[in-house]
C-alpha cells in the first residue's frame, strides 16, 4: 500500500510506487554506461535488484558500485563493474565481452553516459563542443553499434539512450549540450527506423530536472533552483528512481511494439 505523500518524497525508492514487476526482465542481461553514479548507479541497482545482470561501465565509481549491490543483494542480477570511456569504441567492445564472457548475451544496453557543460554561446570553447559531442553523441553512437551488432546475430534487444528536456526546449548558456540531446533524439529515430528489421528497439528517455551530481549545483543555489523550479509544471525536482520507471518499462514486453519513442520524464517540462 502506497502512502499518500509518497509522490511528494519520490527519493525513497524502497516506497516508490515505480517498483512495478516485470518478471520477464529476471535473467536478462543489460550494459549500462555512465553507471558510476546518478542515474546510471540507480539504473543498475535498481535493475539488479529485479534480476537483470548488469556489465555497469564508467570512467570511475563502476566497480565501486557493483561490490555494493553485488554485497547488498542476495539474490537478484549480478553486477560487473569495468572501467570504460564511452568516447573510445574499443571500450564499448570491452564491455559487451564482459557481458558475454559473464553472461553469455546481451539483451540490453543502454547509452546513459553524458556531460554537462554551460558557456554562454559566444564564449564556448572549440573543446566543449569537441568534448560534449564526443561524450554524449559520439558516446551513444558507438554504444548502440556495438549492442546492435551483436543483437543483430542473437535475435534481437533494446537499446535506450538519455536525451534530455534540453534536446527540445533551450536553456541558456547550454547550447553545446542542448544540441547533443536533439542529436541523441534524432540519432534514436534512425536507429529505430534501420534496426527494427532486426528486432532492436531503440528508444530514449528524455529527463528534465533529476536530482543528481549533474544538478546539484544548481540544487545548492536558491535562486538557480528557483529559476529552474519555473520550468517545470510540477514545481519539484525528479528523482532517479522515477526515470528508472521509464526505463524498466521501456525494457519490458509492456512495450514490444515500441520504438523511436522519446518518452520524457520532467514534471512537464518540455511544454514551458
Ligand atoms: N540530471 C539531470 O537533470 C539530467 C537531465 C536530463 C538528462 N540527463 C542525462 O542523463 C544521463 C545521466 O545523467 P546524471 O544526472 O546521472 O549525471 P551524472 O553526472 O551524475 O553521471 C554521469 C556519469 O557519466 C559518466 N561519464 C562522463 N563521461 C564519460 C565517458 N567519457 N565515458 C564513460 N562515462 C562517462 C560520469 O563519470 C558519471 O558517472 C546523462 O546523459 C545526462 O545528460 C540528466
Amino acid at each position: 500500500m502506497t502512502a499518500p505523500n509518497d509522490q511528494a518524497n519520490p527519493t525513497r525508492a524502497d516506497a516508490s510506487p515505480l517498483s512495478a514487476n516485470y518478471p520477464e526482465l529476471v535473467g536478462k542481461v543489460a550494459v549500462v554506461t555512465g553507471a558510476g553514479r546518478g542515474m546510471g548507479a540507480v539504473f543498475t541497482t535498481e535493475l539488479a535488484r529485479r534480476g537483470v545482470h548488469v556489465v555497469a561501465g564508467d570512467l570511475t565509481g563502476a566497480p565501486e558500485i557493483a561490490d555494493q549491490v553485488n554485497g547488498d543483494l542476495a539474490d537478484g542480477g549480478r553486477v560487473l563493474g569495468h572501467r570504460a570511456d564511452v568516447t573510445d569504441p574499443a571500450d564499448h567492445d570491452g564491455l559487451l565481452h564482459a557481458a558475454l564472457d559473464e553472461f553469455g548475451r546481451v539483451d540490453f544496453w543502454i547509452n546513459n553516459a553524458g556531460i554537462f557543460p554551460q558557456a554562454e554561446f559566444t564564449e564556448i570553447p572549440p573543446e566543449q563542443i569537441t568534448s560534449t559531442y564526443q561524450v554524449n553523441v559520439n558516446g551513444v553512437v558507438y554504444g548502440a553499434q556495438t549492442a546492435a551488432r551483436h543483437m543483430r546475430a542473437n535475435g534481437g534487444g533494446a537499446i535506450v539512450n538519455m536525451a534530455s528536456v534540453a534536446g527540445v526546449r533551450v536553456r541558456v548558456t547550454r547550447a553545446a549540450y542542448n544540441s547533443s540531446k536533439a542529436a541523441v533524439r534524432h540519432l534514436t529515430s534512425c536507429m529505430a527506423v534501420e534496426l527494427g528489421p532486426d528486432n532492436i528497439r531503440v528508444n530514449a528517455i528524455a529527463p528534465g530536472f533529476i536530482d543528481t551530481e549533474m544538478t546539484r549545483w544548481v540544487r545548492e543555489d536558491p535562486e538557480a533552483l528557483d529559476r529552474a523550479l519555473t520550468t517545470v509544471p510540477l514545481r519539484r525536482v525528479g528523482a532517479p528512481i522515477e526515470v528508472f520507471g521509464a526505463l524498466q518499462f521501456l525494457l519490458s514486453d509492456s512495450a514490444r511494439y515500441i520504438t523511436g519513442a522519446v518518452i520524457p520524464v520532467d514534471g512537464g517540462s518540455q511544454h514551458i
